[in-house]
């Protein structure tokens, strides 16, 4: 549906309406192309570090902090998106209070996907997903509310992905994986085919995860193993 939206807009040029970005971190960048080449209107920035206010990312400005969205919303300002990626699960949490936050105050919060990935007509994608250059997302794969695909990863067929959770770059995803609500796959790692991986789990870049991932864990390695929780700092 957002695809046919898309081919539409080029021969209009409509703007798609005026949007704030709600956290300027890196990650924000990115979504600025993919909201410009939507003719989204964007009006800047929203961060809570006041060291960021004044500044801005690829020419917009950072307004201020979260408490300017409801004057934003007043003034027509009627979309909003996730504007910070991540690293670890923590990141995802931090993603899904902002997603809420937009939902409760009744922003519209649309899905992002790149022209430049592949998701498969036979794909489910939830709300607010964001999906980036070159990721693909295969046949009969669920992709709930809040999910970022990041660059290049690869969602197989009949994988699930809970809500608010996050693939690294070039991650590859097995066919029929399961991944947690909140939880982080690293950059470049790969899940083997029907694994589970539990809520807000951490698999680092680069690994191998062969066996099940649980709950509030983190993985490392090739294979992937558990990591005490001392061993990796918060
Ligand atoms: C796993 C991870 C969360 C640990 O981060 P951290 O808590 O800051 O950990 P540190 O860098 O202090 O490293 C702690 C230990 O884990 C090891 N380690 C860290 N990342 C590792 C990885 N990807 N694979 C294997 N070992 C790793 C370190 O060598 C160190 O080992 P040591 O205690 O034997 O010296 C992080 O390295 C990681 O992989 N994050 C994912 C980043 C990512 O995918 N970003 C995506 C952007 S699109």
């Amino acid at each position: 549906m957002w695809r046919e939206s898309f081919r539409q807009s080029r021969g209009s040029r409509m703007s798609k309406g005026k949007i704030v970005i709600v956290g300027a971190g890196m990650h924000s960048a990115m979504l600025i192309e993919i909201l410009e080449m939507n003719d989204f209107s964007i009006v800047g920035l929203t961060d809570p570090s006041k060291s960021k206010h004044g500044a801005s990312v690829c020419g917009y400005p950072v307004l201020g902090g979260d408490e300017i969205l409801p004057s934003l919303l007043s003034s027509g300002v009627s979309g909003a998106v996730v504007g910070i990626g991540g690293t670890r699960a923590e990141a995802c949490l931090a993603r899904k209070m902002i997603f809420e936050k937009l939902i409760d105050m009744n922003f519209s919060v649309p899905e992002l996907i790149h022209p430049s990935a592949f998701v498969s007509k036979r794909a489910k994608v939830g709300r607010a997903a964001q999906i980036l250059a070159g990721a693909i997302v295969q046949a009969n794969a669920l992709l709930k509310d809040n999910v970022l695909i990041n660059a290049g990863a690869i969602v197989e067929h009949d994988c699930v992905i809970s809500n608010h959770a996050v693939l690294g770059s070039g991650a590859v995803l097995c066919g029929a994986v399961s991944v947690g609500e909140a939880s982080h796959v690293g950059a470049g790692a790969t899940v083997r085919q029907s694994v589970l991986v539990g809520r807000s789990a951490t698999i680092a870049m680069g690994a191998a995860v062969i066996r099940d991932v649980e709950d509030f864990s983190t993985v490392l390695g090739v294979p992937a193993r558990n990591k005490a929780k001392e061993e990796v700092s918060k």
